[in-house]
């Protein structure tokens, strides 16, 4: 029986079938329990001897299995590591890198500038009231120049600001007639427009506040030509030209030359030499007195200008749509290593 055992322990080819074995011959069912039940029926004289047979023949089974179960996990378990083992030394894969989104490039270069000239970043909501759209900004309800910005409306309060000039508005109001304020408002505007290559329903603005004692257009002039020699190139000038606005008085629409014709005239420039960039302005008394600034002490000027137009010229791209559409052999080109 020992020998027939030990036989199959050998021949078995996985420890499924080493316990296979175990069951068959130490199990409850298997002869060595048997042997040892029937234990009983024998006389005082052969007890001792069957006793220490069965015992021993099932000590050398159970060694064996033991030793041989041992065995074969060793074996599985080098197979798994050969099998799974990792080359250190394959060249890995490149991962794909992300790039800043031109816009949030530009907007990030626009605020940097002002940053060091002493203007903080400030925020506001993209659903604005009408309040803070339009009347805080000098345009009650039935004034013409609202057609000027036509708007999305979601009830008749709500909108989607139409500018981030209501960022000037709530930012004077918090300040308690006390300045100076001194702010770039970056972010999204909408306005109802059919999209095509240079309109686009959605797009970025920002808006540049300073409200002090005596502030005066000539502070105006020299920040934002600052701004555009920063921006375009040390070459680059300015030029205001009257224009208006509700909430600034005087307003202007400010120019700067074209730096690819040197002022002779091409497409870009429209052949006059000029590319309008921003609108601006001296803040509006009445708005200034509506955010709680007194216009007799204090004075201010803001500007506006749209993130696009500045990325469209910075990085002569065609067509206002590549900034919206996410396709990723536009986005790539703007990678920086
Ligand atoms: N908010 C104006 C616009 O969207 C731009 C502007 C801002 C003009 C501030 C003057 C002063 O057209």
């Amino acid at each position: 029986l020992e020998e027939e055992a030990l036989q199959q322990v050998e021949e078995a080819a996985s420890v499924k079938e080493l316990e296979a074995v175990r069951v068959k011959y130490l199990g409850k069912k298997g002869p060595i329990t048997e042997v040892l039940r029937g234990m009983g029926k024998l006389s005082a004289e052969e007890r001792p001897k069957v006793g220490q047979k069965a015992n021993e023949v099932r000590e050398a089974i159970q060694a064996r299995l033991e030793e041989r179960t041992k065995g074969l996990e060793e074996k599985a378990l080098e197979e798994k590591l050969s099998s799974e083992s990792i080359d250190v030394t394959l060249p890995g894969r490149p991962i794909k890198k992300g790039a800043r989104h031109p816009l949030t490039a530009v907007v990030e270069e626009v605020e940097d500038i002002f940053i060091g000239m002493g203007f903080k970043v400030t925020e506001g909501p993209e659903v604005e009231t009408d309040y803070y759209n339009f009347e805080k900004l000098n345009l009650p309800k039935d004034h013409p120049a609202r057609d000027m910005q036509d708007s999305f409306y979601i009830t008749p309060d709500l909108l989607l600001r139409t500018q981030t000039s209501p960022v000037q508005a709530r930012t004077m109001e918090k300040h308690e007639g006390k300045g100076p304020v001194k702010i770039v408002c970056p972010g999204k505007v909408y306005r109802r427009d059919d999209d095509d290559a240079t309109h686009s329903h959605q797009f970025m603005q920002i808006e540049g506040l300073y409200v002090d004692k005596d502030v005066k257009m000539s502070d105006l002039k020299g920040v934002l030509e600052t701004f555009v020699k920063k921006y375009f190139g040390p070459d680059r000038s300015i030029r205001l030209r009257p224009s208006f606005f509700p909430f600034t008085e005087p307003s202007v629409e400010v120019d700067v030359s074209c730096g690819l014709c040197q002022g002779q005239g091409c497409r870009v420039c429209k052949h006059s030499g000029w590319i309008e960039v921003l609108g601006a302005g001296m803040v509006h008394p009445r708005v200034l007195e509506m955010s709680g600034f007194d216009p007799e002490e204090y004075s201010g000027f803001a500007f506006g200008m749209g993130v696009e137009r500045f990325a469209l010229l910075r990085y002569g791209i065609d067509d206002i749509r590549h900034f919206y559409t996410n396709d990723l052999r536009f986005l790539e080109q703007f990678k920086r290593s």
